[in-house]
């Protein structure tokens, strides 16, 4: 069975936007994007929110040509390949193959799909991922928690959920950036 993963890049205070709507202090430098990379390899599909989506659809139209860095254009060829749901009730149309709209959340389609993929699934952002873990779909989190306070703004994690939660594992880098990852049990 495939496990449902949450990965985020968020403030030390918990934040992955600031009050302003502003993510440019989350984003990765070189050696934490190579990290992001390797998590990212292995997964099938992500389940994205309409605002993340909104986010990381400008991936399937990013040069690969010789201007990117490794990191960046091997990030670009994984997002790729992956399959993509989007969670909306107003968006249109999408603008990246692979790609298929749901307009509701439905916790036991989720369960079927886990039970169905050959490839671990993530879920993001907050908003969407939120609502899996409040649901027990969450299998586990990767929290990248930046040496920044933002003092409000979107939280990373659900307001109201309880969870105990076991660390599997922990790493700093060079920018001061910590990885956390964590079981999640309800
Ligand atoms: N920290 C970082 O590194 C980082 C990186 C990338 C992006 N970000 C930012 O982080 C923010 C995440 O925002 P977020 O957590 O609010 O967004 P999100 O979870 O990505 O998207 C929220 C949207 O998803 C749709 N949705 C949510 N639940 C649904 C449901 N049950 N059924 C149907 N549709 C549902 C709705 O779209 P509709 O309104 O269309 O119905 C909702 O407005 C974004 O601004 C993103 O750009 C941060």
């Amino acid at each position: 069975m495939a496990k449902l993963i949450y990965s985020a890049i968020a403030s030390l205070d918990g934040y992955v936007e600031d009050e302003q709507g502003k993510f440019e202090w989350a984003a990765p430098d070189e050696e934490v994007f190579a990290f992001v990379n390797e998590l990212e390899r292995p997964i099938g599909t992500y389940l994205y929110g309409r605002r993340m989506y909104e986010t990381m659809v400008f991936w399937e139209t990013a040069s690969t040509t010789g201007d990117q860095s490794p990191v960046t254009r091997d990030f670009t060829e994984i997002w790729r390949a992956a399959e993509k749901v989007v969670y909306s009730r107003t968006l249109q149309a999408v603008s990246s193959a692979r790609t298929s709209i749901e307009r509701a959340f439905n916790p036991d389609a989720i369960r079927r799909l886990k039970e169905s993929s050959r490839s671990d699934i993530t879920v993001g952002g907050a908003d969407l991922a939120g609502q899996a873990i409040a649901e027990g779909l969450v299998d586990e989190c990767h929290l990248l928690l930046g040496p920044i306070l933002v003092g409000g703004g979107k939280r990373a994690l659900p307001a109201n959920v309880h969870s105990r939660l076991e660390l599997l594992d922990e790493r700093r880098f060079g920018s001061g950036v910590v990885h956390l990852h964590y079981r999640v049990s309800v």
